[in-house]
């Protein structure tokens, strides 16, 4: 009895926390709803899509630094998106979350609009030490651009 009670309460501890997560990852998002939109998809021409092109950027050689870096820092330069070209400004974020925020929010929309049903087999969450690692790097928005692994997303 006393080892079932405990273990009902490890899990529903467990499952709180992760719940807790889940919930810092989409209040940091609204700073980045404006742009992105609540679904994800952005504005075409403006803003480009996260919904259904994460997953296949973290599956690239290097997709997991480079989101994590441009998140932090930021990007500038053009890029080729699912649904044509960007030549925008994506701001720096590591001044104004820390590093909790920053892998939640990562977290968040890798998994968000049908994502996590797209990522690679045994991905992993972004913990926060990575993004403490990454920060050291301090790059810049052009630095973060050359990072960008090249993906063929199709349609
Ligand atoms: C002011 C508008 C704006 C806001 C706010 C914004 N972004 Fe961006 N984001 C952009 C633009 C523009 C780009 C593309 C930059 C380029 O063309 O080089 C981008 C690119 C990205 C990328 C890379 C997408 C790819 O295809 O490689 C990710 C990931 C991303 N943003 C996540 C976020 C997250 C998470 C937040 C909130 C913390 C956020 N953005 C807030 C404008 C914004």
């Amino acid at each position: 009895m006393r080892v079932w009670g405990r273990t009902l309460l490890v899990a529903l501890l467990l499952g709180g926390l992760a719940l807790a997560q889940d919930g810092l990852g989409a209040q940091v998002y609204q700073q980045c709803a404006g742009c992105h939109q609540e679904s994800g998809m952005g504005l075409p021409g403006i803003f480009p899509p996260l919904a259904g092109t994460l997953p296949r950027i973290a599956a690239a050689e290097g997709g997991r630094d480079y989101l994590i870096r441009v998140v932090l820092f930021g990007m500038m330069g053009p890029i080729e998106s699912v649904n044509g070209s960007y030549n925008g400004q994506m701001p720096a974020w590591g001044g104004s979350f820390d590093d909790a925020q920053i892998a939640a929010v990562l977290n968040y929309v890798l998994t968000a609009w049908g994502n996590d049903a797209l990522l690679p087999k045994g991905w992993e969450a972004i913990a926060p030490e990575e993004v403490q690692a990454a920060r050291v790097e301090d790059l810049k928005p052009q630095e973060v651009l050359k990072l960008r692994p090249k993906v063929e997303f199709g349609e």
